[in-house]
């Protein structure tokens, strides 16, 4: 069981969180998000939770007291607690983040909304998380889609059959094309060999497709991906299929583990 709360001025934001099969994940007790508005904790007697900053400009700032009450009121952490602040200053999420968060026994989200928050929450937080080179209304976005990465990590959370070690970017490759019934429509075909039933085939045509889309897609993952000793020769087919990734090919002649050189007696 995995534990996310989220605090946060607009609980009902979290309806998304709340369907499907997170919805399932929670009735099984494999997660649990505890959603805290903490706007219950301003001190002032119209629940202010911003104001005007110091030294002047536009917009209204986020109050210290009401998030520093809300953290200090959660119940003791079971387990290992991570705190995160979500901010387009933070370090940006990726599913290397989500797999290691998986691990933690709970996981809490601190949302600012409004243009700022003061700089005194940040010392909440052990990380500051990003979602993107992008900037958002509010944090709250940012926080269902990082629990549903994490969530779906969770062993049970997507079924007793699927797996999520197989997906787009767990193995830093994206996911080879998947194909089902009809063979052929509007004249698209099935690759062949997906219909051959010929096991080993089938996983050297995946892991083809793999590197081939990551290569023409995603160059940017291939420069930080270690190669298998039975990718060598399928990068020698992708280089003559695809003169373009000429470049790339360097980098994985580079890496090709050195030929024995032949002794000549
Ligand atoms: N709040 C505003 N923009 C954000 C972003 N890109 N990621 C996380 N939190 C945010």
């Amino acid at each position: 069981m995995i534990k996310f709360t989220v605090l946060t001025l607009f609980p009902e934001m979290f309806a998304p969180v709340q369907e499907s099969i997170l919805k399932r994940a929670q009735a099984n007790e494999l997660i649990n998000i505890e959603l805290i508005d903490f706007r219950d904790y301003a001190v002032s007697k119209h629940k202010n939770v911003d104001d005007v900053p110091y030294g002047g400009g536009a917009g209204m700032v986020l109050k210290p007291e009401p998030l520093y009450a809300a953290v200090r009121d959660l119940p003791s952490a079971q387990g290992q607690r991570r705190i995160i602040l979500l901010t387009p200053q933070g370090q940006v999420f990726n599913q290397e983040r989500a797999k290691d968060w998986s691990h933690a026994d709970e996981l809490v989200f601190l949302c600012g909304h409004y243009e700022g928050f003061d700089e005194r929450i940040r010392y909440l937080a052990d990380e500051e998380v990003s979602l993107g080179d992008f900037v958002l209304t509010g944090g709250e976005l940012a926080a269902m889609v990082m629990i549903d990465a994490v969530a779906r990590l969770i062993p049970g959370v997507l079924g007793e059959r699927a797996s999520s070690e197989e997906d787009s970017h767990s193995a830093g490759l994206l996911e080879y094309p998947q194909y089902t019934r009809p063979p052929v429509f509007e004249e698209m075909e099935v690759p062949e060999v997906l219909l051959s039933g010929h096991h080993a085939r089938i996983e050297s045509w995946r892991r083809k497709e793999s590197l081939r889309r990551t290569f023409l897609k995603r160059p940017d993952l291939i420069r930080n991906m270690e190669f298998l000793p039975d990718d060598y020769p399928l990068l020698e087919e992708l280089a003559k299929e695809h003169p373009e990734i000429k470049e790339e090919r360097l980098r994985w002649e580079h890496l090709k583990p050195k030929p024995k050189r032949n002794r000549r007696k």
